[in-house]
Order: structure tokens, then sequence, then C-alpha cells
């Protein structure tokens, strides 16, 4: 193996030149996984990468460096509450620097910080399915837990004729950023565990109990991160129910573009059209407020067909197939003596 020194990387007190490698090395593994999409400055990049907790936790991150530049990256995520048996690791090698043994060699270096506070398995998420980082994984051990459509929704190429989607007779659509109004709390909370029945594969990442304060919770870690949640729920005017919703993630970060979190409808509600109907409210709201906005970026489980064609009904582009993949943590150790 080539020369290689690898350290902690504390993205608070990195130069501005170890920002800007570290950008170089995202952004080259990101086209050449997902090429042909929009991507973050690096102005924007190093604010996100300054925070110190990503959407699942907090972060630890690590650099592989070749005669003094960064060639690799690492990070561990530390998933709270039910996943806290997991870390969510991340391990990746500028393209033209791979194979030389230097991927294998940071999650050697990684490997006692993945097992902290008695975390058992190691997960990686959101890997380009059948390519260089699954191969390379399942070389070690792990085996792919789930599949998602990478979707893709450029505003511009769409006819938005697509997203006039009216809701159902007997609901009316309700809107938020950030905090759910106080008399719809509970109801949300309640919705919000219909996410359940989204499709999991063999993952070992629980989906979160909601609860209300969970709910409340979560609103104050997102705005702690500056993230802007916006929900569009469908509320069943009868019973003061909250039947579906969906929610979409802007950050003060990413300007050009917004993230698709939870889409549900409570099963006693399908077959309305209501996932459509507060999807498509939902990106008419968007392309009037936020017009700055190019892109919205969403994956969904490969076998969650309902969701994958509501969102090619607006106009979302399955681009790629993504994977996770797990493995325990003593087996990896045994994977990593292997290599
Ligand atoms: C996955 C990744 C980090 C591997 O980095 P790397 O430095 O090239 O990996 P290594 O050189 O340590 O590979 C070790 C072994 O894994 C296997 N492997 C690695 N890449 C492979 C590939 N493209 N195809 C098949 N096997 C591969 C091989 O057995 C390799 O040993 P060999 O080169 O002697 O045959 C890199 O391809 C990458 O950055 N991919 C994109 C990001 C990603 O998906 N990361 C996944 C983990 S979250």
């Amino acid at each position: 193996m080539t020369s290689v020194e690898i350290s902690l990387f504390d993205t608070a007190s990195a130069t501005d030149v170890d920002l800007a490698e570290s950008y170089d090395v995202t952004m080259s593994v990101a086209d050449d996984d997902f090429p042909g999409e929009p991507r973050p400055t690096l102005d924007q990049y190093a604010q996100m990468a300054r925070r110190p907790a990503d959407f699942f936790g907090p972060v630890r991150r690590w650099v592989a460096r070749e005669d003094g530049h960064i060639v690799a990256t690492g990070s561990a995520t530390y998933p709270e509450h039910e996943n806290r048996h997991g870390t969510i690791t991340r391990v990746a090698v500028r393209p033209d620097r791979r194979r030389q043994g230097i991927g294998t060699a940071l999650l050697r270096v990684m490997l006692p910080d993945l097992r902290i506070d008695g975390r058992t398995v190691v997960i990686g998420y959101g890997l380009k399915a059948d390519a260089a980082g699954e191969w390379w994984a399942r070389e070690l051990g792990f085996v792919r837990t789930n599949a998602f459509a990478r979707q893709v929704l450029t505003i511009a190429d769409v006819d938005p004729a697509l997203w006039q989607c009216p809701v159902a007779d007997g609901f009316r659509l309700e809107h938020w950023i950030g905090s759910v109004p106080e008399a719809l709390l509970a109801e949300y909370a309640r919705a919000r565990t219909a996410i359940h029945d989204a499709p999991q594969g063999d993952s070992t990442l629980a989906f979160p109990d909601w609860t209300p304060e969970r709910v409340r919770a979560e609103e104050a870690e997102m705005q702690a991160r500056r993230a802007e949640v916006h929900v569009i729920a469908a509320v069943h005017e009868a019973g003061g129910r909250v039947a579906g919703f969906t929610e979409l993630e802007l950050s003060a970060a990413r300007t050009d573009a917004a993230f698709q979190l939870d889409t549900a409808v409570v099963a006693e509600f399908r077959g309305h059209g209501l996932g459509l109907a507060v999807k498509g409210a939902m990106l008419r709201r968007l392309t009037a407020e936020r017009p700055a906005i190019g892109t919205v970026f969403s994956s969904n489980a490969s076998d969650n067909t309902h969701m994958i064609r509501v969102n090619h009904a607006l106009g979302f582009v399955t681009r790629a197939v993504m994977a996770d993949v797990e493995l325990d943590a003593a087996e990896l150790v045994k994977g990593l003596a292997a290599h």
C-alpha cells in the first residue's frame, strides 16, 4: 500500500485548505457515483461539514493524506434513541486513488471508534448499489440490508400541471414550517408512526417511536441544525385526524436544493390520493415561495412501489439504485484481519 497518514479531522478548526481538499474528495466521489446532479458549493459544504451532528446524530470525522494532501475521508455517525446499537459509517476515496488499500486502512483506524458506547453493528448507508462501495463492503463481509431508488426532481424540467392534485373531499390541507401547531401535535405524532409501514428490508435501523414529546424534541434538533422543515398535512375534517403528511427539509447551507423527508398516509386513509395531494401541494408552495431551489432529492425503498409511483407522477426521475449494508463489528474485525 502507498504511504498514507490517517488522522481525526476536526472540521470546526480545520484550515481552509483542508476543507477545500475534503470538499474535492467528497465531490469527486459524488460525481463518480451519481453524475449529473447539482452539488453544494465549497462554502455550503463547509457550513454543513462544520456541524457537529448530522440528521442521525453526532458525527466524528477522519482524513487520509498522501504527501500531506487529503485523498480520502471517513465519518462515523452515532444514532441516538432506538438506534444506539449501530454506527453509520462512511469511507470515501478519491476515484483516482482507489484499489491501493486506502479505504481499508482508513476503516481499520476508525474501527475502535465505531464500537464505542457498546455499539455492535457497523452500518453503511446510501451506497451506490452494485458499484465500488458495495463491492468493497461485501469483500469485508457486509451484507445488503435494503435497496433504494434515488429519485431526483429537476424543477425546470417538469410541467407544474403535474402538481395540481386536489385533496379528496372531506379533507383539508394544513401547512407549517418547523413547528406543528399545538392543536395538531398529538395527531401528527400518531400519523408519523405510519412511516413504520414503509418497507425496511433487513435493516436494523428502527424508525422512531413517535410521541408528542419526541416530535417537539426533533423539531428543536432540526432548528439547532438550521434545517427548516416544511410540512403539509391532510386533515380529515370529520374527526380532525391527521390522515397523511409530507415533510421537506430546506437548509440554510443549501439554498439550491431541498431534501424529501418522510411522507406517509395512515393505513385507514389510503386509497384517496392523499400522498399525491400533499406532495403536489408541497411542490406548488416550494416553487412559488423558494424559486432558487432547482432540485428535490428523495430516496425510497425499491419495493415501495406506491411511493415511487407517486413521485414519478410528480415528475421525479429515478436516477440510481442505492443500498444499505451492515455487519456486526466483531465480524468486521475478522474481515479486516483477512486484508
Ligand atoms: C469503497 C471505497 C471507499 C474503497 O476504497 P479503496 O481504497 O479503493 O479500497 P481498497 O483498496 O482498500 O480495497 C480493498 C479490497 O476491496 C475490494 N474492492 C474495492 N473496490 C472494489 C471494486 N471497485 N470492485 C471490486 N472489489 C473492490 C477488493 O477486494 C480490494 O482489494 P484488491 O484491490 O486487492 O482487489 C471507494 O471505492 C469509494 O470511495 N467508493 C465510493 C464511496 C462509498 O461507496 N463508500 C462505501 C463505504 S460507506
